[in-house]
C-alpha cells in the first residue's frame, strides 16, 4: 500500500455546453486512476469546475437574454445528471468565475508581474464594426497559416493543431455578424514567454521526471513541445488580457481590461481545490507546499501548448506555494464509427440520451477502458465493438463465473467456502501472481492492457469450470467434496477478478462485495480469500447484455 497525496484534475469544460462523450472519456479515465490510486491506499482530491468565462459564453447568454452568470449556473446544475449518471466521482465540482479564482488570479498576475514577465503594448486587433467589439479567437475565422485548411478559428487549426495569432490568419472574417474586420489599437498584457529563464525553465521542465522517476510527460508530448520551444527557443509572448466588453477576471489596476479566459482557466484548478479544501478543514497551501504532494492533469491533445508551456511557467515563476505539474497527461479524441467528434459543431453520441435509454454507464466505461491506454492514441467508439465487446467480456466471461457456481454453494454448502479448496488450488495461485502487473497496468494507465489480462485470466477461470462441469458433480451425491471445491474456487476467482475490475466497474464491484459478504475490496485485500467464517449470499443478476436496438436508438436519439 502507498501513501500518496494526489491533487489531480481534468480540463476544465467550458461551460456554454453539456457534455459530450469526449467528455465523458476524459472523466471515466481519470476516474478509473483515481478509484485505482485510492485501492492501493493513496489519498487524492480529485476535483474539476466549469470554464465559465470568455466571449462565447458571454455571447450565447446574450443570444439568451439572461446574464453570463446565470447562463453558466443553468449549464452547471446539469453537470451532476452526468457525472453521477457514469459513476464519474470527483471531490468537488467549482467554477472560474468564483471568489477562490478572481483572488488567485489576481495574486498570480501580481506575483508574475513582480518577477518582471508581465509587460504591456499597444497592438492591433481585429474589431468587428458591425457588433463593436473586438473579437475572441474563437470569432475570427479564416484559412489556417500552416496547411491551408478554410473556416478555422483565430487561435488553432483543428486541421494541423497548430497554435497561432488571429492575425495570422488568412483573409479572416467575423463569424458573429460575417463582416469583414478592421485592424484597430488596444493595450494588452503580454506574458513574457520569450524569456531566457523562462525557456530554460521550459526546456527542463517539459524534458524532465518528476520525484517518481517517471517522465513527466508522454514522449509524443516532449516531441510536440520540443518542436513548439524551437532550436532558439523562440516562442512568443501570451496576450493575457482583453478589451471589454469580456466575461472574465479583471486586471487589477487596469479598468476595462480582463484576463484572457485561457489565463485563469487553469488557476481554477486551484481554486476549485481551495474551496474543495476549506469546506474540509484542510489547509490548502501547506497541501500544494509539501514536497510530496503531486499534482496531475489529465487533458486533451488539443489543449497540451497550454498545459505544458504556460501553465508550468506560471506557476513556476509564481513561487511558493504555487507548484508545477508532476504530470500533464494527455489523452486523444473520442471518434465515433471513425469520424472525429468536434466539440465546436457539438455533433456526437450524447452521453444523457445514453442513460435515458437505460444503458449500463459500466458497459461505456468497460468500453472506453479497454480502449484507453497511455499514449496519445483517438478512442473510436463503434457500435458493433462495443456491442460485441461487453457482450462477450463482461456477461459472458465475467458475470457468468457467479451465476454458474453461487446456487450450489448457497443451496448445498450453506454459502460456506472450502478453505482448503481455495489455498490449494492452482489457478487461485495464478490468477493471484497476476496482481502486481495488473495494478502497474492501472497506474501508468494502460486501462486496456490491465483489462486483456483480466478477460484472459476469466477464460482460465471459464476453462476451468467447463472441464469440472459442476452440473454434472451436482448430480452425484457422493461427489459433494468435489462440487464444493470447484464452487469454492471459482467464487474466490471471481472475487478477485473484481477486485481488478473494481476501478472500472465500482457498482457491479459494490454489488459483489455484498454478495460474496467479503469487505471492501483493495489492493490490500489480494490475499483476503473468501472464508467459510462468512457464508456468501445468493447470487443477484449483475449485470444485462447490450441490446442491439438501444445502440441503434443512441445513435438515432443523439
Ligand atoms: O478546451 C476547453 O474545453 C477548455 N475549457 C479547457 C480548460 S482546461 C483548464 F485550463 F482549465
Ligand atoms: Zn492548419
Amino acid at each position: 500500500m502507498t501513501n500518496r497525496t494526489i491533487f489531480l484534475t481534468t480540463a476544465l469544460p467550458y461551460a456554454n455546453g453539456n457534455f459530450h462523450f469526449g467528455h465523458i472519456m476524459e472523466y471515466i479515465q481519470a476516474d478509473i486512476w483515481v478509484r485505482h490510486q485510492r485501492m492501493c491506499g493513496s489519498t487524492v482530491h480529485f476535483v474539476g469546475a466549469d470554464d465559465a468565462h470568455g466571449a462565447p459564453i458571454m455571447i450565447s447568454a446574450q443570444k439568451k437574454g439572461v446574464t453570463p452568470q446565470e447562463y453558466v449556473a443553468e449549464i452547471s446544475a446539469g453537470r451532476a445528471k452526468y457525472l453521477n449518471g457514469f459513476f464519474i466521482r470527483f471531490d468537488h465540482w467549482h467554477s472560474t468565475d468564483s471568489k477562490e479564482n478572481t483572488e488567485l488570479a489576481q495574486d498570480i498576475y501580481k506575483r508574475l508581474k513582480k518577477a518582471g514577465l508581465i509587460y504591456s503594448k499597444e497592438i492591433e486587433q481585429y474589431y468587428d464594426p458591425v457588433r463593436q467589439m473586438f473579437l475572441a479567437d474563437r470569432f475570427i475565422k479564416g484559412t489556417c497559416p500552416k496547411c491551408g485548411a478554410p473556416d478555422q478559428y483565430g487561435d488553432s487549426c483543428e486541421v494541423c493543431a497548430s497554435v497561432y495569432r488571429p492575425t495570422d490568419l488568412i483573409n479572416p472574417y467575423s463569424a458573429l455578424s460575417g463582416s469583414k474586420l478592421e485592424l484597430r489599437k488596444s493595450k494588452h498584457f503580454f506574458f513574457k514567454l520569450s524569456d531566457p529563464n523562462c525557456v530554460e525553465f521550459l526546456r527542463e521542465w517539459t524534458r524532465g521526471t518528476a520525484p517518481d522517476g517517471t517522465p513527466r510527460l508522454q514522449s509524443q508530448i516532449i516531441a510536440k513541445t520540443a518542436e513548439w520551444l524551437g532550436k532558439d527557443g523562440d516562442l512568443s509572448d501570451w496576450d493575457i488580457s482583453r478589451d471589454a466588453p469580456y466575461f472574465g477576471i479583471e486586471i487589477p489596476d487596469e479598468p476595462g481590461k480582463f484576463f484572457y479566459v485561457w489565463l485563469d482557466a487553469p488557476i481554477g484548478y486551484l481554486a476549485s481545490l481551495k474551496a474543495y479544501c476549506e469546506s474540509k478543514g484542510i489547509n490548502f497551501e501547506a497541501l500544494l507546499e509539501t514536497s510530496t504532494t503531486e499534482q496531475i492533469h489529465i487533458i486533451g491533445k488539443d489543449i497540451a501548448y497550454f498545459h505544458t508551456l504556460f501553465w508550468p511557467a506560471m506557476l513556476h515563476f509564481s513561487g511558493k506555494p504555487f507548484r508545477v505539474p508532476d504530470h500533464v497527461w494527455a489523452h486523444g479524441f473520442v471518434t465515433v464509427d471513425g469520424q472525429k467528434m468536434s466539440k465546436s459543431r457539438g455533433t456526437g453520441l450524447d452521453p444523457l440520451v445514453y442513460l435515458e435509454l437505460g444503458m449500463d454507464p459500466e458497459w461505456l466505461r468497460y468500453y472506453f477502458a479497454y480502449k484507453l491506454n497511455s499514449k496519445v492514441e483517438d478512442v473510436d467508439f463503434s457500435s458493433a465493438d462495443f456491442i460485441s465487446r461487453t457482450n462477450s467480456d463482461l456477461v459472458g466471461k465475467y458475470v457468468n463465473i457467479a451465476s454458474r457456481s453461487a446456487g450450489f454453494l448457497v443451496k448445498r454448502f450453506e454459502g460456506r467456502v472450502s478453505d482448503p479448496a481455495i489455498a490449494e488450488s492452482s489457478l487461485i495461485s495464478e490468477i493471484k501472481a497476476a496482481a502486481p502487473d495488473i495494478n502497474a497496468s492501472f497506474e501508468s494507465r494502460e486501462y486496456g492492457k490491465a483489462l486483456r489480462a483480466v478477460m484472459e485470466l476469466a477464460n482460465k477461470v471459464n476453462e476451468y469450470v467447463d472441464q469440472k462441469q459442476p452440473w454434472e458433480l451436482a448430480k452425484q451425491p457422493e461427489r459433494a467434496a468435489e462440487l464444493h471445491a470447484v464452487c469454492s474456487v471459482t467464487l474466490e476467482a471471481f472475487r478477485l477478478l473484481t477486485l481488478f475490475l473494481k476501478p472500472v466497474l465500482p457498482r457491479t464491484a459494490e454489488n459483489v462485495e455484498t454478495f460474496l459478504n467479503c469487505g471492501e475490496l483493495t489492493w490490500n485485500s489480494v490475499d483476503n480469500a473468501l472464508s467459510s467464517d462468512k457464508p456468501i449470499n445468493p447470487f443477484k443478476h449483475l449485470m444485462k447484455r447490450v441490446d442491439e436496438k438501444q445502440v441503434q436508438q443512441l445513435f438515432e436519439l443523439s
